[in-house]
């Protein structure tokens, strides 16, 4: 079978495990400082990019071919429509439908993609859309208003809503934007957070009600009926350095975290209750049902002031560096389920073959004991 490996290659600064950047993003245009840092923290280091070739050619039937995924190229390539699936790690270009972008291309030349469709990318790209629809079903969310510009008060917008608030850009992934100082304790702070973003990342800013709870990330594998959920991961807020907030920002996931001085921030599996464990695995599961997700993902919960299991954000392309070294969720949640790095990729392709009907033999070993 022959798979097209569909990815946007991180340039490398050298010293740096996953910061970069060197380009500005238009010609011309000022690079501002948290450009430099994390323009491209979405898109996946080299090293990924062939763990994730390896891993799909363990199988004796998968042949690959890597495909960067910048217009030209990719473009010209994918027309000849060689490809039996392409196995799409591709996170876009500019503009809030920027992961949808090579979805809606594929489809349009008949080509078979693993994952979600370009619908689904684009709302969960989207955090306020996403959220509007999850409430719509009646998935707890936390309440929330978008802005781009500063505010003369909070509780006009959000009546019965008090700090500490929680201010993130609306359509970004991988802590962008998500910095020590999102997490606003006075209305200062929090027209600062709202200029900030705009200024920094020019889209509005999603201001959000604080969830003080445990915060868990939930890793989904596999489609329709078959979609089932791996062991949960919990973030553990204690592992930070004592001035840093209980969130998950940028300085946790790239400058607390390094490989050469790990955090021990993740458990896998949480430990929980039943009945929490349940509360969260379904409302995981049907957060992802209702977006329409597709052979993977991963889903970040946290408990509200009651206890009760709130969807904070769904990630349809969800981190996978290899290294069980380096802390990334959605491996480390398959390696508790007993799935290596290897089978964890090809149960997603296998996942996305089956959709189509396209016939691979593929059966996951479990193996116990992985961590
Ligand atoms: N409403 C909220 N209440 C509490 N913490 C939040 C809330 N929203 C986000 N966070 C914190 O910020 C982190 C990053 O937010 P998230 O929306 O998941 O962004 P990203 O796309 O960068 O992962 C979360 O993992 C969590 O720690
Ligand atoms: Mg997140």
């Amino acid at each position: 079978m022959r798979v097209g490996l569909l990815v946007n290659i991180k340039p490398q600064v050298k010293g740096y495990r996953d910061r970069a950047v060197i380009a500005p993003p238009r010609r011309g245009a000022a690079m501002q400082p948290s450009m430099i840092e994390d323009l491209y923290a979405e898109w996946d280091a080299p090293e990924t990019i062939d763990a994730v070739r390896h891993a799909l050619e363990s199988h004796p039937d998968v042949e690959v071919e890597v495909i960067e995924a910048v217009p030209d190229r990719a473009i010209d390539r994918l027309l000849i429509k060689d490809f039996d699936i392409v196995f799409n790690l591709a996170e876009g270009f500019i503009g809030a439908a920027r992961e949808a972008q090579f979805p809606a291309l594929l489809e349009m030349l008949g080509i078979p993609y693993t994952g979600s469709g370009p619908l689904a990318l684009a709302i969960a790209l989207d955090k306020a859309r996403t959220k509007e629809i999850l409430s719509y079903h009646g998935i707890p969310v936390a309440r929330f208003i978008t802005t781009i510009t500063p505010v003369a008060s909070i509780h006009s917008y959000l009546p019965g809503s008090d700090f500490p608030f929680i201010v993130k850009p609306i359509s970004e992934g991988s802590s962008k934007g998500i910095r020590n100082s999102s997490f606003v304790t006075n209305l200062d702070e929090l027209n600062h957070e709202i200029e900030r973003i705009a200024g920094e990342y020019q889209q509005p800013a999603l201001v959000e009600e604080f969830l003080p709870g445990r915060e868990f990330t939930v890793a989904v594998l596999g489609s329709g009926d078959k979609a089932r959920v791996l062991p949960i991961v919990e973030i553990n807020f204690g592992e930070l350095p004592p001035e840093a907030n209980s969130i998950y920002s940028y300085e946790a996931k790239w400058i607390y975290d390094v490989s050469e001085n790990p955090l021990n921030i993740f458990t896998c599996p949480a430990d929980v209750p039943a009945k929490l464990k349940d509360e969260i695995e379904a409302v995981v599961l049907r957060a992802y049902e209702v977006l329409e997700c597709r052979d993977w993902a991963r889903v970040d919960v946290r408990l509200d002031g009651r206890g009760r299991a709130n969807i904070i954000e769904i990630n349809p392309l969800p981190g996978i560096l290899p290294n069980p070294e380096e802390n990334s969720c959605y491996p480390k949640a398959a390696r508790a389920a007993g799935l290596t790095y290897e089978a964890m990729l090809l149960s997603v392709l296998k996942s996305g073959c089956d959709r189509y009907g396209i016939p691979f033999k593929f059966e996951p070993k479990h193996e116990p004991g992985l961590r």
